[in-house]
């Protein structure tokens, strides 16, 4: 498999095939870190890094895993570069890509890292746009594909905003790699039918089906995985809270909606997560709204069934394998 070159900007870009050798180079790298063995292999390469909005993860998993292959990195963060405000994408892309062998971006709309890509001459890689998270993806199938041992034919639940980059990209990534994928939410919060149209074509190859179902019970009877995301996205303002809390309270990932699930049913979430009051904003919404946890429950987050952190963890080596696949190592 050769991606030598390529940008990883949406799953929509790449085959099943070329989608499940990521997986397998990233569990590769992983068990290579796990034993000590180096993989430096792209010792003298440097990548930038571009946050137009805040990370933990994202930003550490693409520093970690150029470290570990050998990179230098270079983090311009949401308020320190000339981006946006005095130089265009398009001249940013051209000065990066002669000093950089690979960008990552973090930001706005997907048209941005498009932008990027198409005028950089090295790999972009897309960090989270509105549109889309591709590279948490990675670390989802990665995660379950441990957990269970195959992808094909697993009931997959996302539960809440399924118009954003986590629903999208979820969806588009079931579709093309066989998995029942539920969007479990009132009907406004559907992903566009456009886009829903796309992943019918890519089910009809894989054998995934797509449904889409506002009833909790129903929707995640059975389920193998239940998933969900904050309820207001980074960059959203603040007045949508109020909707959303209305909107979405019927759909938290509570014990009852595990119960309901299959026995293995596991628990993900990209996380940040807001399950308890240990947060700013946890604690501004619960004094103005009185809520104590909002998308999932304390109690299902801590619980047996939840492995985000193992899915955190998994942001590095898959982040990790598009790099070195893309670059070439
Ligand atoms: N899941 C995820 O992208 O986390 P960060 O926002 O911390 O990068
Ligand atoms: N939908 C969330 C995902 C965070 C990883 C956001 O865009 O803020």
């Amino acid at each position: 498999m050769d991606l030598k070159g390529r940008n990883f900007l949406t799953l929509k870009d790449f085959t099943p095939d070329e989608i499940r050798y990521l997986i397998d180079l990233a569990a590769d790298y992983k068990e290579k870190k796990k034993k000590g063995i180096l993989t430096d292999t792209l010792r003298g390469k440097n990548v930038a890094l571009i946050f137009e909005k805040t990370s933990t993860r994202t930003r550490c998993a693409f520093e970690v895993g150029a470290h570990d292959l050998g990179m230098g990195t270079t983090y311009l963060d949401p308020s320190g570069s000339q981006i946006g405000k005095k130089e265009s994408i398009a001249d940013t892309a051209r000065v990066l890509g002669g000093m950089f062998d690979g960008i990552e971006y973090r930001g706005f709309g997907q048209e941005i890292v498009e932008d990027l890509a198409k005028y950089a001459g090295v790999p972009v890689w897309n960090g989270l746009t509105n549109e889309y998270h591709p590279t948490q993806i990675l670390a989802d199938m990665l995660t379950i594909k441990e957990e269970f041992g195959k992808l094909e034919g697993l009931k997959f639940v996302y539960m809440g905003d399924a118009r954003y980059n986590m629903g999208n990209s979820l969806m588009i990534g079931c579709a093309k790699l066989g998995l029942d994928f539920v969007a479990c939410a009132p009907e406004k919060y559907f992903p566009n039918k456009e886009l829903i149209e796309i992943c019918k074509g890519y089910a009809k190859e894989s054998g995934a089906t797509l449904t889409f179902e506002p009833d909790v019970k129903k929707a995640t009877e059975g389920a193998n995985v239940i998933y969900t995301d904050v309820w207001v996205s980074m960059g959203e303002p603040d007045e949508v809270w109020e909707e959303r809390i209305k909107d979405l309270s019927p759909y938290r990932v509570t014990s009852e909606v595990m119960n309901n699930a299959a026995d293995n049913c596991i628990f993900l979430h990209c996380l940040p997560s807001f399950h308890d009051l240990n947060t700013g904003i946890g604690k501004q919404i619960y004094e103005k709204y009185g809520l104590t946890e909002m998308e999932v429950t304390d109690e299902v987050f801590e619980s047996k069934a939840s492995r985000v952190f193992e899915e955190a963890e998994n942001r590095m080596h898959t982040i990790k394998a598009v790099m070195a696949a893309t670059l070439g190592a």
